[in-house]
């Protein structure tokens, strides 16, 4: 099988998670790498979603960003058939608020990990996806420093607002 995929697979349960999801892709975006979408529902098409997880590296995805709602079972089980790290986005849900699937993206047994991040922070996924490619890409490790050197310079003019707004010599 040809290694042409893009390097990271951003995958959900359903398209009612891409909102969420989107926030991944707006980030990779800004970084200028590559990634492919799809919808693949661990209860729904658990076998077309076994067929990705097991292929996936052989494609040439490196990194997949699984997001999902509720049973949120989708991580796991893609973690359950990949050798690739897997990033699980528990997205929010309307009765329990995303903590059901938080625990049910969290809790795996040993030996089958999956990193998670907060509900709904599927931006985060995105850049540790991106870290996690940084280590073997200087080029990609370049553009998180540059990231990173922003993310000060936005805090230190916030702590110069609020600093002159509490300044009351
Ligand atoms: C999960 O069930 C999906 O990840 C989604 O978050 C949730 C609800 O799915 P829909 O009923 O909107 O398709 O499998």
């Amino acid at each position: 099988m040809s290694a042409s995929a893009p390097p990271i697979g951003i995958a959900m349960g359903s398209d009612s998670d891409l909102p969420v999801m989107d926030e991944a892709a707006e980030v990779l975006d800004e970084f200028d790498v590559d990634y492919e979408m799809r919808v693949l529902s661990a209860h729904r098409t658990p076998g077309v979603m076994t067929q990705y997880a097991e292929q996936a590296h052989e494609r040439g995805v490196q990194v997949i960003i699984a997001g999902a709602g509720g049973a949120a079972h989708l991580p796991g089980m893609i973690a359950a058939s990949t050798p690739l790290p897997v990033i699980g986005v528990p997205v929010q849900t309307s009765t329990m608020s995303g903590v059901d699937s938080l625990l049910s993206i969290v809790q795996m047994p040993g030996g089958v990990p999956v990193g998670s991040v907060a509900i709904n922070a599927a931006d985060n996924a995105a850049l540790l996806a991106l870290q996690i490619l940084g280590t073997s890409d200087s080029d990609l490790r370049t553009k998180m420093l540059d990231y990173k050197a922003e993310l000060t310079e936005k805090v230190s003019a916030m702590d110069e607002r609020v600093r002159a707004h509490g300044d009351h010599d």
